[in-house]
């Protein structure tokens, strides 16, 4: 049974997070020779973001997740794909219980914080055929940081993320402190035995123009600001943040800037 569920109130919100670099599986598929024959494990697959943007260079994609309504939404999303999708609910730290068999890439978006990282390292290196890819990916500026690199003069104002999470910390008190400094992945794969490990830096998106309603799901869809947190409130918080960001665009545009995405890459020997 799950106790801990920080993402099952967060789940219908997470369509509003802002996708990763377009560059992504170009970039991989050339370097890692993925050529649409092989499996892809995609571990914290959250509603399936990252599997479903990978999926074509591979013949069937594994999404796994440890919360029901994340893979509710990744089963909708794929609904029209036939058998080439399964989602499996299960912890990333019991993989090898699983009995999924062996893959060509294993894939995780943002997630690999959130496990016990040496042992879910271990299991991946494990599942890995020879030569196959581990695939950390994240937005390498966190998602509420100041937008950088966009076009001049932007289109439209930056979200304003300080004003925003200081709403949501005079509501919710004081987020836990960021997760603890981990050992550099890097350095973490080579110490679990993957023979090389490789850093891409991909463009991130430019070009997304989105509305306060869409910035307060983003909000919706992390797990320190989950709709459930607010309780009753959740009505007074939206308006709230909705009247700031339209003193801040009165024609309710924003420019959000997700950052690149940054790729560490282990290979198995
Ligand atoms: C921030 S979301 C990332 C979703 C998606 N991978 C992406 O790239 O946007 C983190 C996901 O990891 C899942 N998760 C956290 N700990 C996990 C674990 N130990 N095993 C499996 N999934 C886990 C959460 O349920 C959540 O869906």
């Amino acid at each position: 049974m799950q106790t801990d569920r920080p993402y099952r109130e967060a789940a219908p919100y997470y369509h509003a997070r802002p996708p990763y670099s377009s560059a992504l599986l170009p970039a991989l598929a050339e370097r890692l020779g993925w050529d649409g024959t092989g499996r892809l494990l995609d571990l914290g697959c959250g509603p399936g973001v990252l599997a479903r943007q990978l999926a074509p260079g591979f013949a069937t994609v594994v999404g796994l997740d440890a919360e029901e309504a994340m893979l509710d939404e990744a089963r909708a999303a794929t609904a029209g794909a036939g058998d080439r999708f399964s989602w499996v609910q299960a912890y990333a730290e019991d993989l090898p219980a699983l009995g999924l068999g062996a893959f060509q890439a294993v894939s995780l978006g943002q997630s690999f914080h959130w496990m016990d990282r040496e042992v879910v390292a271990r299991h991946v290196r494990d599942a890995l055929i020879p030569c196959g890819a581990m695939v950390l990916v994240h937005h390498d500026r966190p998602s509420f940081d100041t937008p950088q690199g966009l076009p001049t003069p932007p289109p439209a104002p930056p979200i304003p993320h300080d004003e925003i999470w200081a709403l949501v910390d005079s509501r919710l008190g004081p987020r836990n402190p960021a997760f603890a400094a981990p050992e550099p992945y890097a350095d973490l794969l080579l110490r679990m035995g993957f023979t090389r490990v490789q850093r891409l830096l991909l463009p991130g998106r430019t070009d997304l123009l989105v509305t306060s309603d869409h910035v307060i799901d983003t909000y919706l869809s992390t797990s320190f600001a989950a709709p459930d947190r607010f309780g009753d409130a959740l009505p007074e918080f939206r308006a709230e943040v909705t009247a700031l960001l339209r003193r801040h665009s009165p024609d309710d545009r924003f420019l959000e800037w997700p950052g690149d995405t940054e790729v560490i890459l282990g290979i198995s020997g």
